[in-house]
């Protein structure tokens, strides 16, 4: 059995094997980029060395063979991992190597892999199986190219969409983020991991860094225990107890004045004690150090090492001294030796299960026929067209007509014509791989008798120059109709014109640079304009939304954004996207959420109104949809296993076939602690054709009802719920019924 290998190999292992196992480096061509930079005066300093300081990547392909690394992050070929594994066997004990990479939607980090749209567009499609099939998908592409891990999925619940990575999250809601993150999950694990189709995943970042105090990446986050419980750990106990998430990354920030890689409570007492996580834990870039570097709550490295290992963490990212540090921590009796057993044999389970040890190589020309294969695409494809957004459609300008003969479509915009559809984690790709906007917009417009006019108005939002905007307007006044491919860009090896991403946070949600100018100037010729955003996170420009005749939200939407966002301009694809977070007017309205709480309103601001641009779940169609009223399969719950079956008659009452997404919010009318005024607690697609009716059902459980008593157990107290269906979280777009439970139920102790 694996747990019979696990102890044989162990058993033949000293202290210090155990150590190195925990020792993760970046990968060989990565630190040989790095070098190519480094000049002679540099050498000569022998200091500061590219990525470590002394080292160069001979010195870490030294240490591989040597067997004193456990993992490698970011390796980008199939040749690379294959050269590491090979240092690896060359080793006494020829344990093969972990080698982990973000591959955040898609293995994007590798070129020629399947760009799936970004976690954000991903949660936009309220549609888990198609999540789960994608990340299936991607399981297949990493193991072909000899990756055994994803940093994947952040199921961080966003609150300030000024934070860089928003598109990197699957958006506000802790329910929608938790089922996105089991899809993700179970699509990339599948049951357990083992095998040689399957790799493992990483929830990350624990925790709460995604609602710091000034919306920075890493900054402080001071928020309550009762949020913690209520918004940021759902989706984690969720991925531990539902999904069997086997390995979680800490997070950069401190929540009250705790640096997340030495928050004993969180890693071990909560999430291992408490919720059973059986996997391990890895540290995120240079974290453990920055106890010290940044937080100043160690003295050192060492203490830092001492603090983190001790409160649970089991794996260095990234880098050398760790290991020597451990080892004399264990010497001198600071760390017991029973926190590096746990880590190393945690970490041996992975390698046993995913089949590494019976091999660890990969067949580079199978890797060459799995990337971005055909089925992969389709799943791509199939994601984006779900994933878009339809915002604003003033008169039902779209879609457009099927007959252009005689029109021209004036396309421009910093997104029109690039990569920057592909979001962040991922390397540029192959072009032929790609349909950016102007390629999907001209091949199927001028499919339908348009023609189609291009300039490049600057590569990206910074570059708009004068002269530019001029010619831009000149052309949109020759057009029939402007399309305006606007938004930011987290495309990450374009480093310097970024405008968002990890560690590009973002002090305003309008648009960045010029692109208000040419936007005003181009409105300003009087034709109609259809801005597409191209973005992970939300644009606050309502202005711009009452002046253009359509606003359709692309998010970044990987390979096919450009033949997707086509479809829905010309209608091939009737849009049924919802909005995963809530699209403030300004950055003023922050942090406004739907799921607030009663009192979040009751004053307004004197320059801002109190209502988002657009709410959460909200997403037009080119079709009408009528809701019935929910009804019940009966109205009181009685006990912890209960369920109510809640159905809601839908008809489609326009004239053409369309999707829509039913959605169930709950809020518990009069509870002891103050919850939310609606929660999501369920949700369907459903595709009905013109005049089509369909009952869909959705089961809420006792569990739906839940919330946090005083002493922090998980119950449900006697009262009303009020149940809402409809199409958006808005209280107008929502029907309602009222269930109720007599007594209280406690659901568990240990939630
Ligand atoms: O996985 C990431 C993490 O989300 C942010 N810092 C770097 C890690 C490895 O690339």
């Amino acid at each position: 059995s694996v747990e019979e290998r696990i102890e044989d190999l162990m058993s033949r292992m000293t202290l210090e094997d155990k150590v190195y196992q925990m020792c993760q480096y970046v990968g060989l061509e990565h630190m040989k980029h790095a070098e190519n930079n480094i000049t002679a005066a540099d050498l000569e300093k022998n200091d500061a060395l590219g990525f470590y300081p002394g080292m160069l990547s001979k010195d870490v392909a030294e240490l591989t063979k040597e067997g004193k690394i456990g993992s490698f992050l970011h390796v980008v070929t199939p040749e690379e991992a294959n050269a590491l594994q090979k240092l690896a066997q060359e080793a006494p004990l020829k344990i093969p190597l972990l080698i982990g990479i973000d591959a955040i939607h898609g293995n994007g980090l590798v070129s020629g892999s399947t760009i799936y749209p970004s976690p954000i567009s991903q949660a936009a499609t309220f549609d888990d199986n198609l999540i789960k099939e994608g990340s299936r998908q991607t399981a297949l592409e990493m193991r072909a190219n000899g990756m055994h891990w994803s940093f994947t999925p952040n199921i961080d619940v966003l609150r300030d969409p000024r934070w860089g990575r928003t598109g990197e999250t699957f958006g506000e809601d802790p329910y929608l983020v938790g089922n996105m993150g089991i899809a993700t999950i179970k699509g990339l694990q599948s049951d357990d991991f083992t095998g040689d189709d399957s790799v493992i995943t990483c929830a990350k970042h624990l925790i709460a860094g995604s609602s710091s105090i000034n919306g920075l990446n890493a900054s402080p986050t001071d928020v309550s225990k009762r949020t913690l419980f209520e918004i940021f750990l759902p989706p984690y106990r969720r991925a531990v107890q539902e999904a069997n998430v086997f390995s979680i990354m800490a997070a950069h920030n401190e929540v009250a004045g705790m640096p997340g890689h030495m928050d004993k409570f969180m890693m071990n007492d909560l999430m291992r004690d408490r919720w059973g996580f059986k996997g391990f834990y890895v540290s995120d870039w240079n974290d453990i150090s920055r106890i010290a570097i940044w937080h100043h709550v160690a003295k050192d490295f060492k203490q830092a090492i001492e603090f983190s290992v001790n409160a649970g963490m089991d794996m260095n990212m990234h880098g050398p001294v760790f290991d020597t540090l451990l080892i004399e921590l264990v010497n001198e009796g600071k760390v017991d030796k029973s926190r590096v057993e746990y880590a190393c044999r945690k970490i041996l389970e992975a390698k046993f299960k995913l089949g590494l040890f019976e091999n660890p190589f990969v067949d580079v020309e199978k890797a060459k026929a799995i990337n971005f294969s055909e089925t992969h695409q389709k799943i791509a494809l199939e994601q984006a067209r779900r994933s878009i957004v339809l915002q604003t459609n003033k008169d039902h300008f779209l879609p457009l007509s099927a007959n252009g003969k005689g029109k021209t479509i004036f396309i421009t915009g910093p997104n029109a014509n690039n990569q920057t559809t592909l979001g962040d984690w991922v390397s540029p790709q192959p072009e032929d791989n790609i349909i950016t906007m102007l390629e999907g917009v001209t091949a199927l417009g001028e499919k339908k008798g348009y023609r189609i006019d291009y300039f490049d108005s600057g590569d990206r939002s910074k570059e708009i120059t004068e002269a530019n905007i001029e010619k831009a307007a000149q052309m949109a006044k020759q057009a029939d109709i402007c399309v305006l491919a606007l938004g930011e860009n987290s495309f990450r090896h374009d480093w310097k014109r970024k405008t968002t991403g990890e560690n590009i946070d973002r002090a305003t949600l309008r648009l960045s640079g010029n692109q208000m100018k040419l936007t005003d100037k181009i409105l300003e010729q009087g034709k109609p304009v259809i801005i597409v955003y191209v973005s992970g996170s939300p644009i606050a420009e309502p202005w711009l939304e009452q002046r253009a005749s359509a606003v359709v939200n692309t998010w970044e939407s990987g390979a096919f954004a450009g033949q997707a966002t086509a479809e829905v301009i010309f209608g091939v694809v009737n849009p049924s996207g919802k909005l995963p977070l809530t699209i403030p007017r300004s950055v003023g309205q922050l942090q406004m959420v739907y799921n607030h709480k009663p009192t979040a309103y009751i004053h307004k601001y004197n320059t801002e109104k109190k209502v988002p641009l657009h709410p959460f779940g909200f997403g037009l169609s080119y079709t009408t949809f009528e809701f019935s009223k929910p009804s019940l399969s009966k109205e009181t719950f009685s006990g912890i296993d209960d369920n109510i079956t809640v159905s809601v008659n839908v008809v489609n009452t326009g004239e053409i076939a369309g999707e829509e997404v039913v959605q169930l919010y709950i809020r518990d009318n009069i509870s002891s602690f103050t919850r939310p005024v609606k929660e999501l607690k369920g949700y369907k697609r459903v595709a009905l054709e013109p005049g089509e009716s369909k009952t869909v059902t959705i089961d809420i459980t006792t569990e739906s009802l839940a919330m946090y008593d005083h002493d922090y157990n998980f119950i449900v107290e006697p009262g009303d719920f009020t149940i809402m269906t409809g199409n958006s979280s808005r209280d107008k777009d929502l029907k309602t019924a009222i269930v109720s439970v007599k007594e209280a139920i406690v659901i568990d102790k240990n939630k």
